[in-house]
């Protein structure tokens, strides 16, 4: 006896729409950083830093909730190879969101610069200072990005594709805005 849910839980879509948010803002806001020397790059890394290590402890969360309730199946109709590339892809962005703080952090306590969070409150260094890790772990997450950037943008056009041209309920999965979890279960 299987249970099949039709949409992700209320936790997961919550979750699902403030990460993409923040995520977003996080990506902007660390191209804006780099792409200054005007005292505002110190308020968006001040944003940057805080906010990250929110995104890191988010996706744990999502992650967990994702491992306890899994997702509503993909429509039997769907091309195999379009299953397989929407698995992948999620599987890619947990590793995203979970990889790109750690790197974040990383990269800033290889530079021996503390990670402040808020005034007094400071993460501990999770690498040795080494400048080689430094440039490494900042070429990660400065390439890390832009591959971000890039499964951001087939995953929106995925979305859509699935909402206006196959409407095969796929959106409804995680746009659905019912506060309901599993009124649509069905049992077999
Ligand atoms: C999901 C989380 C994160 C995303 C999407 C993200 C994204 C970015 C992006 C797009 C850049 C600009 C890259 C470039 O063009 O070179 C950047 C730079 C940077 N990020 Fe992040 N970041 C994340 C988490 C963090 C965390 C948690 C920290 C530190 C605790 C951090 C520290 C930095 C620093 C210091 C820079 C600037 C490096 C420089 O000035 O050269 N990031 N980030
Ligand atoms: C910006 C960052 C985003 C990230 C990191 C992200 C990540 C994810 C992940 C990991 C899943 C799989 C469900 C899960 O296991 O949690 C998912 C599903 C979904 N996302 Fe996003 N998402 C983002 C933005 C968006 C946007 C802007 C849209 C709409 C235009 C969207 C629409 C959907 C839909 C419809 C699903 C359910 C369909 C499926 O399972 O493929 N996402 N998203």
């Amino acid at each position: 006896m299987t249970t099949i849910r039709e949409r992700f839980t209320v936790s997961q879509r919550l979750l699902h729409w403030l990460m993409a948010l923040c995520i977003l803002a996080m990506l902007f806001i660390g191209v804006g950083m780099v792409s200054t020397v005007a005292p505002k790059y110190l308020t968006l890394v001040s944003i940057h830093k805080p906010l990250g290590i929110a995104i890191l402890l988010l996706a744990l969360i999502r992650l967990g909730l994702r491992l306890r309730y899994g997702a509503p199946a993909l429509p039997a109709a769907m091309p195999e190879p379009m299953k397989l590339a929407a698995h992948l892809s999620h599987y890619a962005f947990y590793l995203l969101m979970i990889a790109m703080p750690l790197l974040g952090w990383a990269m800033l306590s290889a530079a021996a610069y503390p990670v402040v969070l808020f005034a007094g409150v400071h993460l501990p260094a999770i690498v040795p200072q080494s400048d080689s890790l430094h440039t490494l772990l900042w070429d990660a997450h400065h390439y890390l990005a832009f591959a971000f950037f890039a499964l951001i943008l087939l995953h929106v056009a995925a979305a859509l594709l699935h909402a206006f041209i196959r409407r095969d309920g796929v959106f409804q999965t995680m746009a659905s805005v019912s506060t309901q979890d599993d009124a649509a279960a069905a049992e077999r």
